[in-house]
């Protein structure tokens, strides 16, 4: 058992990543090389080697152990013990959701127009945009091939790409509702829900149901997994909202402030309007680089002041309670304890 009371949250989830973030590095190596032609793939790797919290591989790593009631930390990810004493390579399944997370994260930065990520430039600021889209795409067809090199049966096989695909069509519907949020002048609270769980949860679904697809577990525990990446996903994407308006931008590695300027529909601002703030008048600038530091907080104190960053905060800790309770599917070791503490920590985090 972990012990939290003598170890922070903060330190448990930090290790369990840390430790983990070296081997996803190599792999990230070996299944992405750089190859001809070398500008598209430096492109392509530029985020992830840029660095990132590795969340969502860890989260799959740590599912996979619990399942297998592994030793935490076992240097074999790539011949990992499935339930039916085959071996299958879990590390591929990692490295191909953070390839889809790095795609996303390079479309999504065109889309709202922002500059920095991961504390560097975004893609198509330090390349261009032609170039950014094509590494985008590199990196989504690329997770299907490293997805087929997990050495797992056939037909686990086929249901991983399933659950990939379905997920690649998801984040695409979730973002197109996020743009199109931006021209609607209210947005219901079950629609911005819909949003975030396509945009953002489902990716945490894939992390965590995958293990259990790939390494043969039961359909009840497949879905629980999923049901848990869900609800902690959509939790972890309230929390990103809220980090958007609270963080300063060197620490978050992304623009402080981005989602005021671009007039996007959060949990935050559909409780403000509900609240009778006058959400488009908080911030006047329209272009993300000239929008101040005292501009953002003057909205920010607005936006407590109504009880909104509160109320956004109450709504994560639900589903993170929810999303909890789904992990009684899984035999009570040191892997599962640290996903009950990874749940947590994805609405205390800081960055
Ligand atoms: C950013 O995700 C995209 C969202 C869904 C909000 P992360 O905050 O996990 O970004 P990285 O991977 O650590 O850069
Ligand atoms: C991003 O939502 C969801 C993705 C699919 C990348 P955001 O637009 O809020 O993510 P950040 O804040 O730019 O990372
Ligand atoms: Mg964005
Ligand atoms: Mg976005
Ligand atoms: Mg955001």
């Amino acid at each position: 058992m972990t012990d939290a009371s003598t170890e922070s949250r903060e330190e448990i989830v930090t290790e369990a990543v840390a430790k983990r973030r070296e081997l996803v590095n190599e792999a990230i190596e070996e299944d992405l090389p750089i190859t001809e032609p070398e500008r598209l793939y430096e492109a392509s790797r530029y985020l992830l080697d840029a660095g990132g919290k590795r969340l969502r591989p860890t989260v799959l790593l740590l599912v996979a152990e619990a399942l297998a009631d592994a030793e935490p930390l076992s240097e074999a990810y790539r011949k990992f013990p499935a339930l039916d004493g085959t071996e299958v390579d879990v590390m591929a399944a990692a490295v191909s959701i953070e390839v889809i997370q790095s795609f996303t994260l390079i479309h999504d930065d065109i889309m709202d127009d922002d500059d920095l990520r991961r504390g560097v430039p975004a893609v198509h600021r330090a390349y261009d945009t032609e170039t950014a889209i094509l590494a985008g795409d590199t990196l989504y067809s690329k997770a299907f091939e490293i997805m087929l090199e997990t050495d797992a049966a056939p037909a686990r096989t086929v249901e991983a790409v399933d659950v990939l695909a379905s997920t690649c069509t998801r984040i695409c519907e979730g973002q197109a509702l996020d743009v199109a949020f931006e021209e609607r002048p209210e947005v219901l609270p079950e629609e911005y829900l819909e949003m975030i769980e396509n945009k953002t949860a489902v990716l945490y679904g894939a992390a965590s149901t995958l293990p259990a697809v790939l390494l043969g577990a039961d359909e009840e525990t497949a879905d629980a997994l999923y049901r848990y990446g869900i609800d902690v996903g959509r939790a972890f994407q309230i929390q990103d909202d809220v980090l958007d308006l609270t963080v300063p931008s060197e620490q978050l590695g992304k623009q402080r402030g981005s989602d005021l300027v671009e007039g996007k529909q959060t949990i935050i601002t559909l409780h403000a309007r509900e609240q009778g703030v006058d959400v488009d008048a908080l911030v006047e600038t329209e272009d993300v680089d000239a929008v101040t530091e005292a501009e953002i907080d003057e909205a920010v104190a607005r936006l407590r002041e109504a009880g909104s960053i509160e109320y956004a905060k109450e709504k994560a800790e639900t589903l993170v309670e929810r999303g909890k309770d789904h992990l009684d599917v899984l035999p009570e070791n040191e892997a599962s304890d640290t996903l009950q503490e990874i749940a947590d920590y994805l609405i205390e985090r800081s960055h």
